[in-house]
């Protein structure tokens, strides 16, 4: 028999709680409308699936359409659950929580370009194909990137699956998967192909499924398709069964029964030799989650009871949109000696489709106490927005007796904080008080707020680095010039914006203080990855784009470790004229181009002079390149650098260290790690040499950190 899952949300002396959290405490202090959800529910959940398919040891990849809070991903990624996505912002979010991609399954019948790139480059698992068109362009994409694409055709096997019929997804009128004729005709299709793997067999028939049938019946099918495609050498490693499985809303309701659907199918899939995955997204999170709100009104109407709370159909649509129920209960437990009322409970919204809840009787309520709508842990924030301008509500985490504020509530400044309005439509006005009104709350901001910044040093070479997420700094090369003089400005080396990017967890920008933007900067990338982590605005291990690629990092506690790009294959032995006589060095380009000499005593070397003169030789024109001046002794590098851009000796260079280890290695066998000695400090060049001049795996290491933080209060641009 199915039994329900224990509830982590019970009455303690008269008092809703979650674990050892009165609910009450919490609304108190977040306010209302306010997501929570139980730590354990939630483990549970995913221990209970586990442990029922336990036998076929499951790839289970949670849904992350049905709850993508970061929190919440990354204990059931820590679980060591995998992903199902559906979408490029998806992907982002899973990589962020931790998901790993060998995990990731992303299915969709409308996939873009953009989506599948970023997909292919993030190297996912598996990609569930729905559609002829979409097999073509990922066969495009894998081609033009050169990258192996794992693929699972997903099949609409034509089964009721008996639920809702907005979340039915796999008969033969949804728009979802292929017939088996298509799939059979794209399966050959796919194993011609070079870069496209066949792997794997999807169905996803539905959300909310209570009866074993329709998945029994699915698979059933699913076995016949795949006996002749054995015979035709296609022998496919997973079967996929989508979600679906449905809990209980309703008291006296069952959930589905995944034991007994575990014990059924076990057998089937068994004798395919095949490893199972699973997508389950609410069973996992819907029980675990709760939607407090306060009741603001009551009011009659003839015969009606309305209760009119703080939390709208914005924030929980799933009664609106499905006509759903959900359980509501009051924080203070109810007095059995009052009779219950029949009642509406609606939302503040301008719609009459407002509603958790019709006609139901509960006990009565009054103005001002709080309710909690219950099961609301999936695609209930998820599905949230922001109608009638309201902003969405926080998210809270309880484990035992703590808790945390997992998303802050947004604010009215959030709700415009993407918008803009063009200053020129309203030129004719001539009226300078309308036309700063017009500005964007993000550009008023920028005018009038000083710039946080923070001063930070990674091995002598120093930065301002500024969080630039919300372009406070337009004109970039104009703010480096002005700040990092060292008498009129703040001083530095170069100025590091960290930005968005859509394809990793930040951009760094970087500025000489001449203006002028270089690809990379090795010791500003360990700065601003120390910066990030500090800021909270990632874990300890992070990816980030630079002009030059995109950089790994790990924040350690006393260095920070980058994974540089690949160096280009060095051009050895350069011989250059300076009119004084002919210099020997290598060149090789890190990231940026590095021209390194080996010379007997690093010190006694005028480096300003001799690095200008190298830096605008004619042979590196028109870039010019950096200088590197570097002396072994005792197994470590002693060196100095000429940077571009600064035009000056700077205290040391991380991709200079990186190519006079790679110099030191091919001319003087020193092997990785190299001990780099710089003016500002000690550097480790760790690298894989995997040919006679490649290199492969190359990660710097070193100190980066936090000088001082300050505002900048002068002009931006
Ligand atoms: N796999 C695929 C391909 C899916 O499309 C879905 C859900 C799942 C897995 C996870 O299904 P679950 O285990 O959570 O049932 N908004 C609706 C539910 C939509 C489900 C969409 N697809 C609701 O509030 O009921």
């Amino acid at each position: 028999m199915a039994t329900n899952r224990k509830s982590y949300f019970h009455y303690k002396e008269g008092e809703l709680f979650s674990e050892e959290v009165a609910l009450g405490q919490v609304a108190e202090e977040v306010g209302t409308p306010l997501y929570l959800y139980s730590y354990n529910s939630l483990i549970e959940g995913y221990r209970e699936v586990s442990h029922a398919f336990r036998k076929l040891s499951p790839l289970i990849c949670y849904s992350l359409k049905a709850n993508g809070n970061l929190t919440l991903c990354r204990i059931l990624a820590t679980e060591g659950a995998g992903a199902d996505i559906v979408s490029g912002g998806e992907l982002y979010k899973a990589l962020q929580a931790g998901f790993p991609p060998q995990k990731i399954v992303f299915a969709g019948p409308g996939k873009n370009e953009e989506e599948i790139e970023y997909a292919l480059r993030e190297n996912i698992f598996i990609f569930n194909v729905e559609s002829e068109g979409e097999l073509k362009l990922i066969e495009n994409l894998s081609q033009r990137l050169n990258h192996p694409a794992r693929i699972s055709l997903r099949i609409n096997p034509d089964v009721d699956a008996k639920t809702h019929r907005y979340i039915t997804t796999g008969k033969k009128e949804n728009k979802f998967g292929l017939d088996f004729d298509e799939a059979e005709k794209l399966y050959s299709q796919i194993k011609k192909s070079p870069l496209l793997e066949p792997v794997g067999i999807h169905f996803h028939l539905g959300s909310q499924i209570t009866s074993l049938q329709p998945y029994l019946g699915a698979l059933e099918k699913i076995l016949d398709f795949l006996e002749p495609l054995k015979e035709k050498g296609l022998n496919l490693k997973y079967i996929n069964m989508g979600g679906g499985f449905g809990i209980s809303y309703e008291e006296g309701k069952l959930p589905l029964n995944i034991k007994d659907l575990a014990e059924k199918i076990y057998s089937l899939i068994k004798k395919t030799g095949a490893k199972l995955i699973l997508e389950p997204g609410r069973f996992l999170v819907g029980p675990a989650g709760v939607l407090i709100t306060q009741v603001l009104y009551k009011k009659n109407r003839g015969k009606k009871r309305f209760i009119i709370v703080d939390a709208g159909m914005n924030d929980l649509i799933r009664p609106s949109l499905y006509g759903a129920y959900h359980q509501i209960k009051k924080l203070k437990e109810p007095h059995e000696a009052y009779p219950p009322e029949v009642v509406d409970i609606v939302g503040p919204v301008c719609e009459s489709g407002d509603f958790f809840a019709r006609e139901r009787k509960l006990p009565p309520i009054t103005e001002g106490e709080y309710l909690t709508i219950m099961d609301t842990g999936a695609y209930c924030f998820s599905m949230s927005f922001t109608y009638n301008a309201r902003p969405r509500p926080a998210e809270v985490l309880v484990k035992k007796n703590h808790w945390w504020i997992i998303r802050e509530r947004e604010t009215y400044e959030d709700l415009v904080e993407e918008e803009s309005v063009p200053e020129e439509l309203f030129f004719s006005f001539k009226d300078p008080s309308l036309s700063f009104k017009s500005r964007s709350l993000r550009e008023k901001k920028a005018l009038l707020a000083p710039i946080p910044f923070t001063k930070m040093q990674g091995s002598g070479n120093d930065f301002i680095v500024i969080d630039n997420r919300s372009h406070l700094i337009k004109n970039r090369p104009e703010f480096a010039r002005r700040v990092c003089p060292r008498k009129t400005g703040i001083g530095a080396d170069g100025v590091l914006l960290l930005e968005k990017s859509r394809v990793a967890d930040f951009k760094m920008r970087i500025f000489n203080p001449d203006g002028s933007e270089p690809g990379m900067c090795g010791n500003g990338a360990r700065c601003i990855a120390r910066f990030a982590h500090l800021k909270k605005m990632v874990g300890e291990k992070c990816s980030f784009e630079t002009l030059s690629g995109k950089i790994f990092s790990q924040v350690k506690k006393d260095g920070v470790c980058i994974r540089m790009k690949d160096p280009s294959p060095p051009h050895l032995n350069l011989e250059i004229n300076l009119g004084d006589g002919s210099y020997t060095g290598h060149f090789l380009d890190t990231g940026v181009p590095h021209f390194v000499l080996f010379v007997p005593q690093v010190e006694k070397i005028d480096l300003p002079e001799m690095g200008s003169r190298i830096r605008y030789h004619r042979k590196f024109q028109p870039g010019g390149t950096n200088v590197d001046f570097a002396e072994i002794k005792d197994e470590t590098v002693r060196m100095r650098t000429y940077e571009r851009g600064v035009e000056a000796e700077t205290l040391s260079c991380g991709t200079g260290a990186v190519a006079t280890a790679i110099a030191a290695n091919l001319v003087y066998t020193l092997s990785s790690p190299v001990k780099i000695k710089t003016l500002g400090g000690d550097l480790k060049v760790y690298f894989h040499k995997s040919g006679p001049h490649k290199f492969t795996e190359v990660f710097l290491e070193g100190e980066a950190e936090v000088v001082y933080e300050g505002k900048w209060e002068g002009e931006v641009s």
